[in-house]
């Protein structure tokens, strides 16, 4: 694999959004390793019904489970909201939950909220169980996210700068890590 593609999925719909500052630092920081596919809109899939998932299925549906299949490595950058995650995030997620669009794909997380602990034990707790390759070192929460993302959506606190590089690096050295079995859903 020379440059990956991440498929970057935001769990934020919000107009200014914490984590998509976040999506955004990374997608100039990282340029140079890898191409980025931001998802947009996860709020747009509709709500996830087992009986639909036996039919055809909507396009953005299917669109999200390709990108997902096509990405050599999924990037979740999301806020906590009631000591969970975004219902959008967790509904688009149910989608991919008959299929094995997740199975060994390279796992990063960033929960930028107030204090995110729950939204990270739950987002790891779903992705490990649908057998995706997470890490401790590929994860980093930004607590009080909001007092550490300026105007500009840049990030304020250099300290928090720093573990996003380090945690990016971890990232895709597990992207790059020997994949031993390609995705495939029916
Ligand atoms: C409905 C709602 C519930 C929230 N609940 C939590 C929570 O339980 N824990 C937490 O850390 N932050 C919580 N927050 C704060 C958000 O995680 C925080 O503002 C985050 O930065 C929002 O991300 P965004 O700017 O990318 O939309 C909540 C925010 C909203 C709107």
């Amino acid at each position: 694999m020379s440059k990956p593609t991440i498929f970057v999925i935001s769990g934020s719909t919000a107009a200014r959004s914490s984590n998509r500052a976040v999506v955004e630092i990374i997608r100039q920081n990282f340029a140079d390793l890898a191409d980025f596919d931001v998802c947009e809109g996860v709020d747009l899939l509709p709500h996830f019904r087992p009986d639909a998932d036996q039919a055809a299925l909507p396009q953005n549906v299917l669109d999200f489970r390709r990108r997902i299949e096509a990405a050599d490595g999924v990037l979740f950058c999301t806020p906590e909201y009631v000591f969970s995650l975004p219902g959008s995030l967790k509904n688009a997620i149910d989608w991919t939950v008959s299929t094995t669009v997740f199975y060994n794909k390279a796992i990063g997380i960033v929960v930028a909220a107030a204090s995110g602990e729950k939204a990270m034990e739950s987002l790891m707790l779903i992705l490990t169980t649908i057998e995706a390759r997470v890490e401790a070192s590929a994860t980093l929460i930004v607590k009080g996210a909001k007092g550490k993302i300026d105007q500009k959506g840049a990030l304020s606190d250099p300290p928090t700068a720093d573990a996003l590089h380090r945690m990016m690096l971890a990232f895709l050295e597990l992207v790059h890590r020997e994949n031993p079995t390609p995705t495939k859903y029916a």
